[in-house]
């Protein structure tokens, strides 16, 4: 071990991680701290705080949220493989689904060696939004707010956002939109709604906060200068302004794979139950990574629902198509997040899993996202149009039922043994199957044979 990781000091991540990932799920987890401490991935001291559990500060608790109590805790892990723009990344995913860190390991695995995965940002600016319910003349009220909304960033960017111009971002432009407010129950029209929307550029922050002081700072202004009532300031989710691509591209694929993966991406666009299933997926890949570095999964997600909606009808957030012999997947959707502020600074394992990633920036952790989420979706589609999702699923599955029928710690490998057989010819298995199976490896002594009598239960999940 080199005196830079006994220190603890992060050397720098080696560009090609295939000898890191080799093996990897096969590992111990002291075999795997080793690996992603070899090459900088995790510090001595980093190994050790997640040895032991990760955090635990109740003190800490109390600053995150109110009435604490203690924390929930789900696990951590890391998906493999990923090469991602031409740079190898290791991706830490804190969620509880059975079979996530796999399927996107494995996929990434299959386009690292055959395709390639590529990510772009478009756009900087975010979204805070001005309601005015009820505005006497639309004209007169946008014309006022267009006169003055230069001096109004001016301000804005002198008393509440100075702190993000020091850092090259700040509000940068205020538009209008006229919002129709319907029809009253007897039929005439109920007027219009006037919304000013401020665009910011919130630098690596997600800028929630900075943005809804911009909104909130500004209300007396509007007023004043409009003579209407403010009725609520708040930011948008939809986010349509700082959009974020991701991209694969796989040549030589199977034909007859690659057009059952059309087939299914067609299915996700213009059928909305099956696009709600779809952009799941895509999501299953996106949040365990927004949770592990402390970001706001659920505003991403009305993010990526909202803009999955934009034409009036909910679709898929993802597109296969064959193109010649290529199959080329594309995700375009706003994921905000943040590598600066909030829970991403005082979270212990969310600095962890940012330094972890070793990105740059909000906009790299965004596109490491939309990657991500694309990729899982790949895994899905694939699995789905050929052996089915239980196959896949059930096998990683199966560990999970052992426990839960009560199995002890060494008969954990014979009813799995015995749960995957039963899996290849049914298709299927139920947490009866293990329990029986269980059951008939207890009755036939195999366990006594073992020597498991003094062995201590394993709980049940
Ligand atoms: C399960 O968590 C996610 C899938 O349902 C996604 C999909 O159907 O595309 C497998």
């Amino acid at each position: 071990m080199s005196s830079e990781q006994q220190s603890g000091r992060r050397p720098q991540i080696q560009s090609d991680l295939t000898e890191t990932f080799k093996g990897f799920s096969k590992l111990s987890r002291e075999e795997r701290f080793d690996r992603l401490n070899e090459i900088g991935a995790l510090t001595k001291e980093e190994v050790q705080f997640l040895r032991q559990g990760g955090l635990k500060s109740p003190e800490l608790a109390e600053k995150f949220i109110e009435n604490t109590l203690g924390y929930f805790q789900i696990p951590m892990g890391v998906a493999t493989n990923f090469k991602i723009d031409g740079r190898d990344y290791v991706i830490p995913m804190a969620v509880e689904e059975t079979s996530i860190i796999a399927a996107a390991s494995k996929t990434a695995k299959w386009v690292r060696e055959e395709g390639e995965l590529t990510t772009e940002s478009y756009g900087n600016l975010i979204i805070g939004q001005i309601q005015i319910a009820n505005v006497r003349n639309f004209a007169d009220f946008a014309n006022t707010v267009t006169a003055n909304s230069m001096t109004w960033i001016e301000l804005a960017n002198r008393d509440v956002a100075f702190g993000l111009v020091a850092r090259g971002g700040g509000v940068r432009e205020i538009q209008v939109r006229q919002v129709p407010r319907g029809f009253n129950a007897d039929g005439t029209d109920a007027g219009t709604m006037a919304v000013i929307h401020v665009l910011a550029d919130p630098c690596d922050a997600m800028g929630a906060n900075i943005i809804n002081q911009v909104c909130e700072y500004l209300k007396n202004h509007v007023e004043h200068a409009t003579g209407e009532k403010v009725t609520m300031c708040i930011l948008s989710n939809l986010v349509d302004t700082k959009l974020t691509r991701a991209r694969v591209v796989l040549p030589n694929i199977d034909p007859e794979l690659g057009k059952k993966i059309e087939e299914a991406s067609l299915f996700a666009l213009q059928d909305p139950y099956r696009a709600a299933t779809n952009n799941k997926g895509v999501l299953n890949g996106i949040d365990p990574i927004l949770i592990a570095t402390g970001n706001d999964w659920r505003a991403v997600e009305a993010g990526v629902h909202a803009y999955a909606a934009r034409d009036g009808q909910y679709r898929s957030i993802t597109k296969w198509k064959m193109e010649g012999t290529s199959l080329v997947g594309l995700f375009e959707a706003p994921i905000v997040v943040g590598t600066v502020g909030g829970v991403t600074k005082l979270h212990p394992t969310a600095q962890l899993s940012l330094n972890m990633l070793g990105i740059e920036s909000a906009s790299e952790l965004s596109r490491i996202c939309a990657a991500v989420g694309l990729i899982q979706n790949l895994g899905a589609l694939k699995a789905l149009t050929t052996v089915g999702i239980i196959e896949g699923h059930m096998k990683l599955h199966i560990k999970n039922l052992t426990l839960g029928a009560g199995a002890l710690e060494k008969e954990v490998p014979l009813v799995q043994k015995r749960l995957e057989e039963i899996l290849m010819l049914t298709k299927r298995i139920t947490l009866s199957n293990a329990i029986e199976v269980l059951r008939e490896i207890r009755a036939a002594g195999k366990d006594a044979a073992s020597g498991v009598k003094d062995a201590t239960p394993i709980p049940a999940k």
